[in-house]
């Protein structure tokens, strides 16, 4: 019988045009280039222009990872996109996608596993791969996080110093209140080629993932669901309800253990130690997180690669973007070993390796 392996052949990213820095949030809420440096390790993030939607981002990103790839756009016989800022409340990204790059009338699935949202998109190629049902699979993180922040048009403006009206003091008390959250987002794109590959030497090995959904609430958006009718109203936009909620402490104690025991064990299920691992690439959510992970695994500086400072949490996009900079860099090898690691809202987990 012939054992096929999913294997990644191109990768491709965008960022938007929009740098902002700590400092130029710091003009519209009370925080500071101090605390977003020391407590995340966020140093800028990337905004898009207004109309720029999650689709948009993602096509970008997929015509880099085709060309990467060589890869025909009529090849591509499944899409799946991860994100939990889609441009509509539906359809889903993908099928915006498959028809912004003329792709074939082929299945895409919307996956909604926020910053895991990558990972989950993995196991699902590698099913779909080792079942036969795909060849050729474009693998989509994207996210508008821009789209979450509270700010006033005017306040946009006040941030990117088009104008010189500052905020209120009920706008400054009102951004500041969701600071521990927005500051640390960022908008992004990121995509990945995957082919059918028959050697087995190379591709998806093997992922473990996990959700305890006794946790949702500790990252979660309250409002606009169909918990309400109508699902969304003036009140809960009032009470910025539209705006997601997170318990930062709790997240990232559960981050911190979470990462450290499903990297170990996949590695453990594949009979495989941190040192067979050539380069470990984990979800971009604090610095410090990373930082204990890497501990805690016993990983050497040299095979870990941070982008937090840049780009800030871009959720799905955090781990095809490491990867993209990475492959553009020499940083992955073919052959290597890659490790994968992300946690997020669900609350969900998972590690994944990869023969480059
Ligand atoms: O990707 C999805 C998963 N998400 C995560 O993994 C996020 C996990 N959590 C974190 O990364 C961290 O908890 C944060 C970066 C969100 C916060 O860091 P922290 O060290 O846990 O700070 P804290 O929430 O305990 O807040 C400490 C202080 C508070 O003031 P008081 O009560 O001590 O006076 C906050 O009000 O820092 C204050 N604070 C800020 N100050 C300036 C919160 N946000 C800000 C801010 N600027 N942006």
């Amino acid at each position: 019988m012939r054992f096929m392996r999913a294997v990644i052949v191109g990768s491709g990213s965008e960022i938007p045009p929009n740098a902002v820095t700590n400092q130029m949030l710091a003009r519209i809420m009370d925080t500071s280039d101090e605390w977003i440096r020391e407590r995340s390790g966020v140093e800028t993030r990337y905004y898009v222009d207004l109309g720029t939607a999650t689709s948009d981002l993602g096509v970008a990103a997929a015509r880099r990872a085709l060309a990467e790839g060589a890869t025909a756009p009529e090849d591509v016989d499944l899409v799946v996109f991860a994100t939990m800022t889609p441009d509509y409340y539906f359809p889903g990204a993908g099928p915006l996608l498959q028809a912004k790059l003329g792709l074939r009338n082929v299945p895409c699935f919307d996956i909604r596993q926020q910053c895991v949202g990558f990972l989950y998109g993995l196991q699902l190629v590698d099913a779909h791969v080792r079942a036969g049902l795909a060849r050729t699979v474009l693998l989509v993180g994207a996210e508008v996080h821009s789209g979450f922040m509270p700010y006033s048009a005017a306040n946009w403006d006040y941030l990117y110093g088009r104008s010189d009206v500052p905020p209120t003091p009920a706008e400054h008390a009102w951004n500041s209140r969701f600071r521990h959250l927005t500051v640390l987002f960022g908008d992004a794109g990121a995509a990945v080629v995957l082919q059918a590959q028959e050697d087995g030497s190379r591709g998806i090995v093997d992922s473990v993932l996990g959700t305890d959904g006794a946790d949702y609430d500790k990252l979660y958006v309250p409002g606009t669901g169909f918990k309400h009718r109508p699902y969304t109203d003036p009140e809960q936009f009032a009470r910025g309800d539209h705006i997601p909620v997170m318990d930062g402490r709790y997240v990232f104690k559960l981050a911190a253990t979470r990462m450290v025991e499903v990297a170990q064990q996949v590695l453990a299920r594949n009979g495989l130690r941190i040192d067979d691992v050539a380069l470990v690439l984990m979800h971009q959510a604090n610095r410090r997180i990373n930082e204990h992970c890497q501990k805690a695994l016993g990983v050497p500086d040299d095979k870990v690669v941070h982008n937090i400072h840049k780009y800030g949490n871009t959720t799905a996009a955090t781990i095809p973007l490491l990867w993209d900079e990475c492959a553009r860099r020499g940083r992955i090898r073919p052959g290597d070993l890659v490790l994968l690691v992300a946690f997020g809202a669900g609350m969900s987990w998972g590690a994944t390796l990869v023969r480059a």
